[in-house]
């Protein structure tokens, strides 16, 4: 399967408008987002997990990093609420359940090799700190090479910079709506914008966003300078 694997393409997808899919395990439904290869391979995806329901034990040929978004995904490490982040590197394993159901948004097999931090983060019990502008907060996830993580709060009538993404940007709207001139993007709107792309984004009402940039596009990039995640979001 190819899906959304143009990543010089920019995507926009409110995924609340898309259907619930089955896995290949019962009680486990997803929303695929963008995807090379079948049940193993890189993709991106919303995961619904039904009230105890559980998923097979494997091994993350490719790593594997989530936010939970509703609901308590649990495994044998630990029971993650919503706004929990993890990462889970290559070679890391689990078996996935849940007792009161729950959704995350996960990317599958985009880790480098050598990115080996394995760690949770409870971003609702997070400090955020401050960004670029005024009303902008920044929570960083992570950083390799050139790719960061972070969540980003919008005070309503916050008005960011006009700005280039080098190496690309990814946004899971988590809260509020999100704009640029393209657009209003409201809660559980997925946004994949390639490399070189440029915006201006703000916020009327407020939002809470996920940000990964740096990913996309980089092998046709090689002395590519990412700038750090205040310059770009
Ligand atoms: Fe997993
Ligand atoms: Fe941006």
């Amino acid at each position: 399967m190819r899906l959304n694997a143009d990543f010089s393409k920019r995507i926009v997808i409110n995924t609340n408008e898309m259907p619930w899919e089955a896995s290949p395990m019962a009680g486990v439904d997803r929303r695929k987002l963008d995807r090379i290869g079948d049940e193993v391979g890189h993709a991106t995806s919303l995961v619904r997990y039904a009230p105890k329901s559980y998923f097979s034990p494997h091994t993350h040929g490719g790593g594997e990093e989530f936010f939970v978004i509703e609901g308590v995904f649990s495994d044998e490490h630990g029971d993650y609420p919503a706004g929990t982040y993890v990462r889970n590197p290559i070679g890391s394993t689990h078996k996935p359940h849940s007792e009161d159901g729950c959704v995350i948004f996960v990317k599958l097999h985009q880790f480098d090799a050598d990115d080996t931090a394995q760690f949770s983060v409870d971003t609702a019990n997070a400090a955020f700190g401050p960004g670029v502008v005024k009303g902008l907060s920044v929570l960083p996830l992570h950083s390799f090479g050139q790719e960061s993580c972070a969540l980003v709060k919008w005070e309503p009538g916050t008005v960011f910079n006009p700005h280039k993404h080098w190496g690309g940007e990814e946004i899971l709207v988590l809260d509020g709506v999100f704009s640029d001139e393209n657009g209003h993007y409201p809660k559980g709107t997925w946004i994949r914008s390639p490399h070189l792309s440029e915006h201006h984004p703000y916020s009327e009402e407020g939002c809470l966003i996920y940000v990964k940039t740096g990913h996309l596009a980089l092998d046709q990039s090689p002395n590519l300078q990412q700038p750090s995640w205040k310059d770009t979001q």
